[in-house]
């Protein structure tokens, strides 16, 4: 297992380019999402996209705080409900922004080992999941934010 170095928006253009689904569910794939993960929790995150550790496959990784989720081909079959929330990303770090998510969503995937699985989410688990499936298709927060609340933020840390 090991850290990989995380794509940045402005700077890495693969960030925008759609990713491809797995076909193959092999030791590259795992070793792959071992390394997705250690990277997510290295850097603090609560998911992580394929795309960001420069590699165009249809995978995530999500820890909300609830353990590990892999999803493999990740499909949002139903999407229930908004909220506005305000998210970072790791590919746009020191930033954050409101965008508006699906309050709840329910997933079809499938595991590393290539079983379908199923997956409802609620609340920071349905943003996660709907960031980290944007990340799928080239789509960054940024596309989709209200409002950059960034400076917000850091005045709120300092008081
Ligand atoms: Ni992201």
């Amino acid at each position: 297992m090991a850290t990989r170095r995380i794509l940045e928006k402005g700077r890495d253009e693969l960030l925008r380019k759609r990713s491809r689904p797995v076909e193959k569910f092999d030791k590259r794939l795992w070793t792959l999402l071992d390394d997705m993960a250690d990277t997510m929790y290295d850097a603090d995150g609560a998911g992580l996209a394929a795309v960001q550790v420069g590699v165009l496959k249809r995978c995530v990784v999500i820890d909300v705080g609830e353990g590990l989720i892999e999803l493999i081909n990740p499909e949002i079959v139903e999407s229930e409900g908004e909220m506005i929330n305000a998210e970072g990303c790791l590919s746009v770090p020191g930033r954050r922004g409101t965008v508006k998510r699906p309050e709840r969503v329910s997933v079809k995937a499938f595991d590393r080992e290539g079983k379908p699985i199923e997956l409802k989410g609620e609340g920071y688990l349905s943003i996660a999941i709907s960031h980290e499936l944007d990340h799928l298709d080239g789509i960054l927060y940024t596309d989709k934010m209200i409002e950059d609340v960034t400076e917000e933020l850091r005045e709120d840390a300092a008081q």
